[in-house]
């Protein structure tokens, strides 16, 4: 099991440049401390830490620094898990995001979101393309309309008539890598995060923040696994599948292959377990280990969770070695690895 975890010098400073530059480029140092699963989030805290921003992989942490300057002012959880993510999704260079986001089999760069607040109200879109904010239009399809999810072209129009302005999303770089799997076309969806040669098969954004006024929300934002078939949509547009918020509870939400995480209704079955009491930590491994029981090929995939409960406890678990989650509080940034199944 893995147990490292970094902090990032000179959080304040150096996470505003990087959020700015919208890529982690600041110096990390292992601390050398293994990660207490229960630990309250933020080193050295023995409190409630509040406000707290946590999100998926390293491209979390310009995502978590946008965030936090919101939540810092005294800002709403929902506005900070929707300004985290736009880093993102407007940021070329993560492929699996977004603008720059590889595309489907045929070309198509679709993209799936979701975002929840407080109060439980929910809204999403899927199969979105065009429209470089699906996390925006998710926000809006909550807030002005009746509906919690549109998908397609439906999602396009309703984009576009909100002012939305509508982008070619395929980067040239994007493009090459496409034209490059065509060559052999060899589909590898349960590909493991962990194998470098196979990147980047899946690495979603998702997001969880509590405010100052101890409020949740979350989002999560993909475009989904590399070189899909047409028309696939997986787990980030499903509410209780990538995310799901209780502001009595906590907060969950996923990453990595959303056809498993849709199977057993993830993040809506830890965020259940931590009402019963479960701490995050055991709750996310719980959540994986629901994968691991029903499908004996879970050791080529990967599936990573991430948590936290009222109080600002973080807990993370995923199927495979390499998950890693980004954490942000008034205490500074981290970049932990996540504890993983042990086969
Ligand atoms: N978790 C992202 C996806 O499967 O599309």
């Amino acid at each position: 099991m893995s147990t490292r975890r970094q902090f990032l010098v000179g959080a304040g400073a150096a996470l505003t440049g990087m959020a700015a530059a919208g890529r982690a480029s600041g110096r990390l140092v292992p601390s050398g401390n293994p990660v207490d699963p229960l630990r309250i989030a933020g080193s050295g805290m023995d409190g409630l830490e509040k406000p707290l921003v946590v999100s998926t992989w390293n491209h979390g942490v310009p995502a978590n620094a946008a965030a936090f300057e919101i939540l810092s002012r005294g800002g709403r959880a929902l506005d900070a898990v929707e300004t985290g993510v736009r880093v993102c999704e407007a940021d070329p260079s993560i492929r699996s995001v977004g603008y720059g986001g590889l595309p489907d089999r045929e070309g198509h760069v679709t993209l799936d979101a979701c975002i929840m607040d407080e109060k439980g109200h929910a809204g999403s879109v899927a199969f979105l393309q065009n429209i470089m904010h699906p996390i925006s239009v998710a926000r809006k399809v909550m807030e002005e309309t009746p509906h919690v999810m549109l998908v397609g072209e439906g999602a396009r129009r309703f984009a576009v008539e909100s002012g939305f302005p509508e982008e070619d999303l395929l980067t040239e770089s994007s493009r090459e890598a496409w034209q490059q799997w065509l060559q052999k076309a060899d589909y590898q969806p349960w590909a493991p995060q962990s194998d470098p040669s196979l990147q980047p098969a899946h690495d979603t954004i998702s997001m969880l923040a509590i405010d100052r006024n101890g409020n949740l929300s979350g989002s999560c934002t993909t475009s989904g696994l590399a070189f899909k078939m047409h028309g696939r949509v997986g787990d980030s547009p499903i509410i209780g599948a990538s995310l799901f918020v209780d502001n009595e509870v906590g907060g969950a939400c996923a990453t990595g292959v959303g056809e498993e995480v849709m199977k057993t209704v993830g993040s809506f079955l830890i965020v259940e377990l931590m009402r019963q009491g479960m701490t995050p930590q055991a709750a996310c491994r719980e959540g994986v280990r629901r994968i691991v029981a029903r499908n004996p090929k879970a050791g080529e995939l990967q599936v990573g969770y991430l948590a936290i409960d009222r109080h600002g406890r973080t807990g993370a678990y995923a199927i495979q070695p390499g998950f890693q989650f980004a954490v942000q509080s008034k205490s500074g940034a981290e970049l932990i690895d996540a504890a993983h199944w042990d086969f």
